[in-house]
């Protein structure tokens, strides 16, 4: 993991809580950079001094347990503060001389809070009852010596420690989560006891970074699949800044994209060494006749490893091949399993020969999706791009269900572009996650003047969602549905009739393939 010598940093020790990343969410909008690391690191003996502060997360074991994961204790010797959530509570009470009681399970719910009198620092200015996310589980029966209760929840537990000289502290409730009311001042106001002065953010990582890519870069060059999502635009915009045309953008049109989506593409990145690659026939003709749809995602991944090992190879100079890791793919199995545990490499061209032995360059691997998006509105990219919705690497072909005949899919394009069109004027398009239709493999009987028809069936999709695990069909109003489905029936030949997917995510999924 990259340490930012640049700036002032916390380290998170990670117990495998599963609000970790909340925590470093709320840091960072504090403008403050900060890292995670597995809770089973030892302890450096020098930590670097831009490390102004450690927080210890939640986890789901016992401090009491066998299942207690292995940690150091020079980590609370290091002389930073401290901050305990939960798990980490435990672990400073534990250590110190404290006692913890063993509660009967790790249940979370909302509690209320009562700050003591004085209660210190950590609570400057918070209101003296709040309500808090409260773990139900362990809990400290007493502080450890050198340490006062100075907050109860209604139920008298424990709430939270403070130590006499205000630099350590423990929390049984998560600050992190929203459901905490001033959750994120409360961190705040731990990172001001770090003296923390909040010299980080998105826009100054893009300059950092513009810089640090032109150094470790030179004179060489480098190749990026840029698909026009967010990842591997912000990637590209990145390195454009550093390096110009020492960059080769491979775009690879698949016949499986969105009606202007080549276009839009060609459009943004005009300025760029740019290649578009026409392999429409190569996929569509592959996928002829093809309705299985693992079968169909197995030959889109083959062709396009196929397609852009043929491209790439057109740039033998070429010493990187830089990707849009983001963070959580970075941190995703590091956790409690510890550094042994392999990270989850992300290779968005996995599978390329071993003869094209690139170095990786991943410029956003610090970032989470919300700051790389500030990122790339930083260095220019259009809200367009940046808010786009996620769309599936496989494209039209996971939403055409059945036949992918190129009729088929003209059909489908055609009548999403226009539910995108009405979807976005009205004011909806940036308020859902994912919003397209798909093309059932069945058709239906209508009436079109006195003619009887047997055509397409389309479905509009809409969800509400925060990272694709969980989904909600969007209540769009009935109005705009109409709308949608008139223009769709009338406008697209071979369309009969509209259906809204009302389903959620689970039991459903949110494409249909
Ligand atoms: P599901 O349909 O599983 O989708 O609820 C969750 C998220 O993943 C996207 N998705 C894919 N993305 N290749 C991708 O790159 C795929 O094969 C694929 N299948 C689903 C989907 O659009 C949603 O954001």
């Amino acid at each position: 993991m990259t340490d930012s010598p640049l700036h002032q940093t916390v380290w998170i020790l990670d117990f495998g809580s599963q609000y970790t990343q909340l925590i470093a969410r709320r840091i960072r909008e504090a403008k403050v950079y900060c890292e995670i690391r597995p809770c089973t690191d030892a302890a450096p003996a020098h930590i670097p001094p831009n490390v102004v502060g450690i927080i210890l997360s939640g986890g789901p074991a016992s401090v009491l347990g066998d299942d207690a994961p292995a940690f150091d204790v020079d980590w609370l010797q290091s002389g930073r503060p401290l901050l305990g959530i939960c798990y980490g509570m435990q672990l400073i009470t534990h250590t110190f001389g404290g006692t913890v009681e063993r509660g009967v399970s790790r249940e979370y719910g909302r509690s209320k809070v009562v700050l003591d009198a004085s209660p210190g620092r950590l609570f400057d200015g918070a209101e003296s009852e709040f309500t808090a996310w409260m773990s139900h589980g362990d809990h400290v029966d007493a502080p450890p010596p050198g340490f006062r209760v100075v907050a109860r929840s209604d139920s008298g537990v424990v709430a939270a420690i403070a130590s006499q000289d205000e630099r350590m502290f423990g929390l049984q409730f998560h600050p992190e989560v929203t459901h905490s009311e001033g959750g994120d001042k409360l961190i705040q106001r731990f990172l001001g006891v770090c003296g923390a002065t909040g010299d980080w953010s998105p826009a100054r990582f893009a300059e950092e970074q513009v810089s640090a890519l032109k150094e470790r870069i030179g004179s060489d060059h480098v190749i990026c699949g840029l698909s026009g999502g967010v990842d591997s635009s912000v990637v590209a915009a990145l390195l454009h800044e550093a390096i110009g045309d020492q960059l080769h953008c491979i775009f690879v049109d698949n016949g499986l994209l969105r009606e202007g989506e080549a276009e839009s593409v060609e459009a943004e990145f005009v300025e760029y060494d740019l290649h578009v690659v026409d392999a429409k026939d190569l996929f569509l003709d592959a996928l002829a006749d093809v309705t299985d749809p693992e079968t169909k995602r197995r030959i889109i991944g083959e062709k396009f490893i196929r397609v852009f090992e043929e491209q790439a190879r057109k740039f033998p100079n070429a010493r990187f091949l830089a990707q849009g890791t983001l963070y959580p793919d970075v941190i995703e199995s590091v956790s409690v399993r510890g550094p042994s545990a392999t990270i989850k490499s992300h290779h968005n061209v996995g599978g390329l020969p071993d003869d094209m032995a690139f170095e990786l360059v991943e410029p956003l691997r610090e970032l989470f999706k919300d700051e790389a998006r500030a990122a790339g509105l930083a260095l220019g990219l259009s809200e367009d791009r940046v808010f786009r919705q996620p769309f599936p690497g496989p494209g039209l072909a996971v939403r055409c269900l059945g036949d992918l005949s190129r009729e088929r899919l003209a059909t489908l394009r055609r009548a999403d572009a226009i539910f995108r069109e009405e979807l976005y004027a009205a004011g909806w398009g940036r308020k859902v996650w994912q919003s397209f239709v798909v093309l059932l493999p069945v058709k239906s009987v209508g009436v079109m003047g006195d003619e009887r028809t047997y055509e397409e069936v389309a479905v509009i999709r809409a969800v509400h969602s925060t990272d694709g695990m969980t989904a909600d069909f969007v209540h769009l109003p009935y109005e705009l549905l109409g709308k949608m489905s008139s223009r769709i029936i009338n406008e697209v030949k071979g369309i009969n009739r509209v259906a809204y997917d009302i389903s959620s995510k689970p039991p459903s999924t949110i494409e249909w393939e």
